[in-house]
């Protein structure tokens, strides 16, 4: 029998590392009040039980799971727009605290069912009081659109088990459209939202730098 809490603690600690690192990345764009291609970030560790079901489903022996499963520490960057997608890949492929092993792009391939984000498959490296381990991490980026849809399609294959009924089946695709759609019509609309966003930042600024007494990095009030 496994020892989990052993085997699962140094992808609890790359969750949590790369959640701020990644939530960072978002963070430097507003400090530069520039427009964010990063709305917000998630991560998560697999839970014991869908490490097991999905272990048997595909065959993969428990021995084997560090190197074939790359999903048990995940993390997801979500955007607004698919155009924003490409240039998070892009800083993803500039940073030097880990190595990109695979790039799938389901957003040009679109799966069967419907699925739509990139995914990016990384080593990373944890330092363990045993010593530096490197474990596989993967980064799925999508847009709120493509998160939607992939939330309640989850839910649902959870609730049928991956045997949708057809009416059911029907209407994920014709979600997955409409998402598909979303997205398409945000895009030409993109400047403006763009504008509406910054113009309500600097607004919010405003308000605080009138509501607080503004002190600098001494610690003085000016
Ligand atoms: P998995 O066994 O699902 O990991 O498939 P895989 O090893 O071929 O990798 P893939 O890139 O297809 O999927 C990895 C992850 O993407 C999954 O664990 C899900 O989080 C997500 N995913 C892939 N396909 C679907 C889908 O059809 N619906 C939803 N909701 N999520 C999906
Ligand atoms: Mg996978």
């Amino acid at each position: 029998m496994k020892n989990w809490d052993q085997f699962l603690a140094p992808y609890k600690q790359a969750v949590d590392e790369l959640k701020i690192k990644l939530k960072g990345m978002r963070g430097q764009f507003e400090l530069a009040s520039n427009p964010s291609p990063i709305e917000f970030v998630t991560g998560r560790v697999k839970p014991i039980a869908s490490i097991l079901d999905k272990a048997k489903q595909k065959g993969i022996p428990l021995n084997k799971l560090e190197t074939e499963m790359q999903d048990i520490a995940g993390l997801r960057m979500m955007c607004q727009f698919v155009d924003d997608i490409g240039p998070v890949v892009e800083l993803l492929r500039k940073r030097n605290d880990f190595e990109i092993v695979e790039e799938r792009n389901y957003i040009s391939n679109k799966k069967e069912s419907g699925y739509r984000s990139y995914h990016v498959v990384i080593r990373y490296p944890v330092q363990m009081i045993s010593g530096e381990k490197k474990i596989l991490v993967e980064i799925q980026i999508r847009t709120l659109a493509m998160n939607f849809w992939a939330t309640i399609e989850h839910s649902l294959n959870y609730k049928y088990k991956g045997q949708f009924p057809e009416a059911i089946q029907l209407r994920l695709q014709r979600a997955a459209e409409a998402a598909f759609r979303l997205d398409e019509e945000m895009s030409l609309i993109r400047g403006e939202i763009q504008e509406a966003q910054a113009f309500f930042t600097r607004k919010k600024e405003l308000h605080q730098d009138e509501n607080s007494e503004l002190t600098n990095l001494n610690g003085q009030s000016e």
